[in-house]
């Protein structure tokens, strides 16, 4: 088991990779001074039948909440049935709860413990390795709304993250395909040798997965002590996103996954990076190498690039003087950048 702690202005967040750990949960939480031990599990109807109900059986709780499977529930109603169920068991703010699932999964049940009662201190054991490395760390919870993803938020970090890589076991393989564009956005920015260590066909008991997922989120977790607000350097894990989250928006969140959108995102930058001046060739070799190890992306061919061009101007990044751009660059990354719509047109007819 490896361990990390993410300390920022006025918590800190103590982080477990390792195996077999879900059924130490107890005792790693006894281990955690001021967090007691969860009064609740919280999954959905996938994860909570695969580990979510023997948790909650181990922890001598009544059963796992399961919550319907899919981003479309990321909503606000969930968030008021699961306060609603926390009132009725007379939970307190010194109580704890504790997430097992994907992204969906704890940002969810992240944000409803930041809200209740003025924030309860959560847990979260992400069983997807995008929530491993990406949706589990650094604090950002919320829901989304019609009008768009993750416009209700708080950051508010778990006082735990219990990252069993077993769990991956059971994760399709498009999911941990998808999850690696992560591995490869926080490798990009902060451990280059990360890179050429990605290889998806390597099984989950290989060694591998434990290193990759914790060097990943030691990046993060880097990032995140220095500018936990997003005021600045944290913007840089917007890499890839900015077209990725058109992409995905444009396609009506049905034919990406979020990291297959990031992938196509982070290629695109790439190129744009490239054609600027910004990334030498043999960097860009690098970071398009690591992409296609992720194997074949569902095409972006044949999108409309005008109907893209109006979802990237809603993205969320954007303040009022336009959308602002994450370039890879030799060193890192170059941040709030303008893009011209003719640089966009240009990288979206090149893709495919
Ligand atoms: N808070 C943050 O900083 C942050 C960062 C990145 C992404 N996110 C959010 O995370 C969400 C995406 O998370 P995700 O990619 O984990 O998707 P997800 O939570 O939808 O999980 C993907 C699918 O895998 C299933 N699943 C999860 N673990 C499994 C396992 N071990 N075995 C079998 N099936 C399993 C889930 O039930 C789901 O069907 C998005 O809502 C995104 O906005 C948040
Ligand atoms: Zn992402």
């Amino acid at each position: 088991m490896q361990e990390l702690e993410i300390q920022t202005a006025h918590s800190t967040s103590k982080i477990l990779v390792g195996r077999d750990l879900l059924a130490d949960t107890s005792r790693l939480v006894d281990q955690c001074t001021a967090l007691s031990q969860p009064r609740s599990v919280i999954s959905n109807t996938t994860v909570g039948p695969l580990y979510g109900q023997a948790l909650a059986k181990e922890l001598a709780l009544d059963p796992c909440t399961e919550m319907p499977d899919g981003e479309e529930y990321k909503v606000w109603p969930q968030v008021e049935g699961l306060c609603t169920q926390w009132l009725e068991k007379g939970l307190h703010r010194s109580d704890s709860v504790l997430a097992i699932g994907g992204g969906v999964v704890t940002d969810t049940c992240g944000f409803a413990a930041s809200v209740y009662m003025r924030g309860l201190r959560w847990i979260a054991a992400p069983t997807t390795l995008l929530a491993m490395v990406d949706a589990s760390v650094g604090g950002k919870t919320g829901v989304n709304m019609t009008e768009g993803k993750n416009l209700l938020g708080t950051f508010w970090q778990p006082s735990l993250v219990v990252a069993d890589i077993n769990t991956l076991e059971t994760l399709p393989e498009r999911e941990l395909r998808a999850g690696l564009a992560e591995v490869i956005k926080s490798a990009w920015i902060g451990d280059r040798d990360l890179l050429d260590l990605i290889d998806p066909s390597k099984p989950i008991s290989d060694p591998l997965w434990e290193e990759l997922v914790m060097r990943t989120i030691k990046v993060k977790a880097r990032i995140v002590e220095e500018d936990e607000r997003e005021a600045g350097l944290r913007k840089a894990l917007n890499l890839g996103h900015t077209l990725g989250h058109a992409l995905e928006a444009a396609t009506g969140y049905k034919r990406f996954l979020h990291g297959e959108a990031v992938a196509w995102g982070i290629r695109a930058v790439a190129a744009i990076a490239a054609d600027r001046g910004l990334l030498a060739n043999p960097w860009r070799r690098q970071l398009d190498a690591a992409i296609d190890r992720l194997g074949p992306l569902p095409p972006v061919v044949g999108m409309d690039p005008e109907r893209i061009l109006h979802y990237l101007t809603k993205d969320k990044k954007s303040d009022h003087s336009g959308v602002a751009w994450v370039l890879p660059s030799d060193g890192g990354v170059v941040l709030d950048q303008r893009v011209s719509i003719e640089e966009i047109r240009d990288v979206l007819e090149n893709l495919g």
